[in-house]
């Protein structure tokens, strides 16, 4: 049975916003640290995350995992994850259904799989290995693309939400890569998310994109576009109350700004949850009665 923690509404961790969060307590309910800048045992940035801790719950996001690649996961960088889990006790663990590079070789970047039966087994057999090791269920999050493989068998969603499904794990769902992806690559976005398995969406991450016309640029170095406002009002209605962050890593602004942009997903939240069904007739819906209530 899976159980979904409502977390509230947070945002990403950065360095920029570190002593006017620890001074001004802003309306955040949790916040999300990118796992890699603190593995080291010790030292600073791990001083300021214990006390980031005490204040509030934390989720941990990786870029690391490599979890499609064919090369051999990195158990050392394993072990340094089960241990800052272990010191700060995160919430969830996450990081991307992609890989990052292969013999030897780090790209510094999230790249997409080929969606075909053969890497479908082969990154179930990994996360099974990983939430072994890590002894807990992670989350895995779709990433953006720029470049599609003439291989793949399935499409993005079904690749998606097989490997959720299969490996038994759970999906944190960027609705920005989704979008940023349906126009690079023209698909529907909707149809997109309408595929996914609700239960199993944990946590949502909404960002901002460069466009450049006939295509978009994952940059998260502007406010969420509105494009992406709706796409998160469609993931809502799917999935019902998600955990939901704002992720901004260039061109960051003052603290009080992405509050306030974390204030709208709040509200929008708040209205599409409280909205009546959208099945309920109108008649119903303004005479107050419950969905599936007879109309006189
Ligand atoms: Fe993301």
């Amino acid at each position: 049975m899976l159980t979904r923690p409502s977390l509230g509404f947070g945002l990403g961790l950065r360095v920029d916003h570190y002593e006017a969060i620890l001074a001004e307590r802003p309306r955040v309910d949790w916040f999300e640290v990118l796992t890699e800048n603190y593995l080291v045992p010790g030292g600073k940035p791990l001083n300021y995350l214990t006390r980031f801790r005490e204040r509030y719950p934390l989720v941990m996001h990786g870029v690391s995992m490599s979890i499609g690649s064919t090369a051999p996961l990195d158990l050392e960088y394993l072990r340094q994850v089960k241990s800052l889990a272990a010191r700060i006790e995160p919430a969830w663990i996450s990081d991307h259904l992609c890989w990052t590079g292969v013999a030897g070789r780090n790209l510094h970047d999230l790249l997409p799989l080929p969606y075909t039966e053969e890497a479908l087994a082969h990154v179930v057999a990994r996360v099974g290995q990983v939430q072994e090791l890590l002894g807990r269920r992670i989350l895995l999050e779709n990433v953006s693309s720029y470049v599609a493989y003439s291989a793949s068998q399935l499409t993005e969603w079904e690749f998606l939400r097989e490997v959720v499904v299969r490996a038994d794990c759970l999906l944190l769902l960027d609705v920005n890569n989704i979008y940023v992806s349906s126009v690079n690559h023209g698909f529907d976005a909707r149809t997109y998310l309408q595929h996914l398995p609700a239960e199993r969406v944990q946590q949502i991450h909404l960002a901002g994109h460069e466009d450049h016309g006939s295509y978009l640029i994952d940059t998260h170095d502007h406010p969420v576009p509105d494009p992406v406002w709706q796409l998160y009002e469609a993931a809502l209605r799917h999935c019902g109350p998600v955990a939901t962050m704002i992720e901004r890593d260039d061109n960051i602004p003052p603290l009080e700004e992405l509050v306030g942009e974390l204030d709208q997903a709040r509200q929008l939240s708040a209205r599409v949850l409280n909205a009546p069904p959208a099945t309920m007739p109108l008649a119903a819906q303004r005479a107050g009665m419950p969905a599936g209530a007879a109309a006189p």
